[in-house]
């Protein structure tokens, strides 16, 4: 079955915009990308939009259909009131670049700022030995296809540009997170304190657990619960473990 919807796209740059009109054909089966694919082709050549796999795993296709942060390749017309205007807007946690393109080198700077896994010391690469238990874990947050949807719908940064310099957002702070748990990273040894870390450095505080986050990840990883909360005890453990707070001056003097 097909039907002819209104689609209303955000066209502008940087330095400003506006939501455009358009009526376009839609045919069953089809995906809001499909729509915007068949829009550059028949109607508007120049609409930017950022997309490469169209099967939900590039994360690139990011932007808000009807002001929710969504994969557009992964979200369906049928689930779209067909009478009513699909209104597409790119993020709007990040700075436009064209259209629905958005500059997302935000994420990429916080990513830089984690330090990576520290391999045990004494233990060979094929030696490591995990439980699967913890295996499991990590694994989950390892879904994670870099879309930043979770990042683009926290409200810490979402209408406040200047928490940007101190929080990671929920994807950091996961990362940091899934390296405090994992059973064979020394960075502790390195003197790197991850969850002190991700709360003096990170903004972790700043996270008052809203799972929005959570809601809108297409990969389902239970963010603030499997992450943040955990990393959230791990770091108040440790600020407020008497033991750890006296070694803790020791090492100052
Ligand atoms: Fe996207 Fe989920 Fe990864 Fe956030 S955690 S970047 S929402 S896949
Ligand atoms: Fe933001 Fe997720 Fe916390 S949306 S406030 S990081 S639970
Ligand atoms: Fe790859 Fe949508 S095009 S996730």
């Amino acid at each position: 079955m097909s039907y002819r919807a209104t689609f209303r796209v955000w066209r502008g740059d940087a330095s400003g915009g506006r939501l455009q009109p358009y009526e376009v054909e839609v045919n069953e089966g089809e995906v809001v990308l499909d729509v915007v694919h068949r829009l550059q082709a028949t109607q508007t050549p120049d609409l930017a939009v950022r997309w490469n796999c169209k099967a939900g795993k590039c994360g690139s296709c990011s932007a808000e259909v009807n002001g929710r942060p969504r994969l557009m390749c992964m979200t369906r017309m049928s689930t779209l009131p067909p009478d009513e205007p699909v209104t597409l807007t790119p993020m709007r946690t990040f700075p436009v670049v064209r259209d629905l393109v958005t500059d997302v080198s935000f994420n990429y700077a916080k990513a830089r700022e984690i330090p990576s896994f520290v391999p045990p010391p004494g233990v060979a690469p094929g030696a490591y030995r995990m439980a699967q238990q913890d295996v499991g874990r990590s694994q989950e947050f390892r879904k994670c296809i870099e879309c930043f949807l979770c990042q683009d719908v926290c409200h810490v940064i979402r209408d406040h540009e200047e928490n940007k310099p101190v929080y990671a957002g929920p994807r950091f702070l996961m990362r940091i997170a899934e390296l405090d748990m994992h059973p064979l990273d020394a960075a502790a040894g390195a003197g790197i304190d991850r969850s002190r870390s991700a709360q003096d450095d990170h903004g972790l505080g700043y996270c008052n657990i809203t799972r929005c986050c959570t809601d809108v990840c297409p990969e389902r990883i239970t963010i603030t619960e499997n992450a943040l909360i955990p990393l959230k005890e791990r770091a108040a453990d440790r600020k407020y473990d008497p033991l750890v707070w006296l070694g803790s001056k020791i090492r100052r003097r």
